[in-house]
């Protein structure tokens, strides 16, 4: 199978991570371990200076068709004075709407060589290796009514409304179920159906879809507050987390700084399957931003970036050995001292973005 691969540099530090990336894929075509096509489009500022749109019709178009869409990151000073409509950040948000891709993945994983960079004792973290899924198109941040309104008397009322329908459950379920049977086989349903309608009616239909159609999967069910409580007391019981968009953005958040380094991470976010391929609609990209204040310098670490290609090995393309194979070069790296600035941990000798790219595909050759 050949695997199309729309590829998104985007601005700042974007280009120079995502060059780390297509070093990799082309060594992973030329061994003949897996078949790219991979087309090069713009996103962002870039794209705006291009087109006068944070990303082109033509581009979008050959997001919808590719088999995964990776992206780095966009935006930079450069594009403050950009009209909101073509902001680089409005790029992104087309092609998360677009695409309808209603779950975000975020990993939350922690290499032991790094893990005194973490604000939690080693020993919680070391190792840690969890998955928080993220309901990212429904719930409180979309539902309506959604308004400001004068009550007249010096006094305003604010009100955000929590909207859930049982198929946007279900949908967000199905995928936490299907990643834990390629994991540890466990998935934690997180909401608050002590206070709120939405989390009686999520933990009914997560319920009911585990008895329906996954059985075989360890289910339980923690409340929200209580979830992030454990998050920092003891992670590592975790595997999958499925929950809504606003408890995901935190809990994903909380989770992110278990891990120690914005360059360390990567994310999923994944629509409906196609219904004559059965692939899910993907796009791959780090946590991080543009980073600005070290853009143009090749220090930016990659990593985060090229775990993005290895998430979609993983997850688009089936392809786990390989996925593993890289996860393994970049802990092997690691345990090696090479360090990019981010994760050096005040030691002077750091390496460039380049080098660590290097580093890690010199021991992909040898895994
Ligand atoms: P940021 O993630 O770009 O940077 C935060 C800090 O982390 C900076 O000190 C940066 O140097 C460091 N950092 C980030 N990634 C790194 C990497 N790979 N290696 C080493 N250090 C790294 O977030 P910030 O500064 O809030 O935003 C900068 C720009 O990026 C803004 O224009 C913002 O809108 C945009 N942004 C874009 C995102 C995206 O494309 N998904 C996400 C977040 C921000
Ligand atoms: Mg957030």
């Amino acid at each position: 199978t050949t695997y199309k691969l729309l590829v998104l540099p985007g601005d700042g530090i974007g280009p120079e991570v995502m060059a780390e990336v297509e070093k990799i894929a082309a060594f992973l075509t030329y061994e003949g371990l897996v078949k790219f096509e991979i087309e090069k489009g713009l996103v962002g500022g870039s794209a705006y200076d291009v087109y006068g749109a944070a990303i082109s019709e033509d581009d979008m178009a050959r997001a919808q068709e590719a088999d995964a869409v990776l992206l780095a990151a966009v935006g930079g000073p450069k594009w403050d004075q950009v009209p909101y409509e073509n902001r680089p950040e409005a790029g992104l948000l087309r092609l998360r709407k677009d695409m309808q891709l209603f779950a975000n993945l975020r990993p939350a994983i922690c290499y032991p060589a790094l893990a005194d960079a973490s604000s939690l004792k080693r020993e919680v973290v070391d190792g840690l290796d969890i998955l928080i899924v993220r309901e990212l198109t429904g719930g409180v941040y979309f539902g309506e009514p959604k308004q400001i309104i004068d009550l007249g008397n010096g006094q305003k009322r604010a009100i955000d409304t929590q909207v859930y329908d049982t198929y946007e459950i279900e949908r967000i379920g199905r995928i936490a179920f299907e990643l834990a049977r390629k994991r540890r086989n466990k998935v934690t349903s997180s909401e608050k159906r002590n206070v709120m309608k939405s989390g009686v009616l999520w933990h009914e239909v997560i319920s009911a879809l585990h008895t329906r159609e996954f059985p075989d999967v360890e289910l339980e069910h923690q409340l929200a507050d209580a979830l992030g409580m454990q998050l920092v007391r003891r992670p590592k019981q975790f595997d999958v987390i499925v929950t809504d968009n606003l408890f995901g953005d935190m809990l994903s958040d909380v989770a992110a700084m278990l891990t120690g380094s914005l360059g360390m991470l990567p994310s999923a976010s994944l629509g409906e399957r196609n219904a004559t391929t059965g692939a899910r609609k993907a796009l791959y990209e780090p946590v991080h931003g543009s980073a600005p204040d070290i853009a143009g310098k090749g220090i930016a670490n990659p990593i985060a970036m090229i775990s993005s290609l290895v998430m979609a090995l993983r997850y688009s393309f089936n392809l786990e050995d390989l996925a593993d194979r890289i996860d393994r070069s970049i802990a092997a790296v690691l345990e090696k001292g090479l360090r990019t600035g981010d994760i050096a941990g005040g030691a002077q000798n750091t390496i460039s973005t380049a080098q660590m790219g290097d580093a890690i595909l010199e021991e992909l050759k040898i895994a």
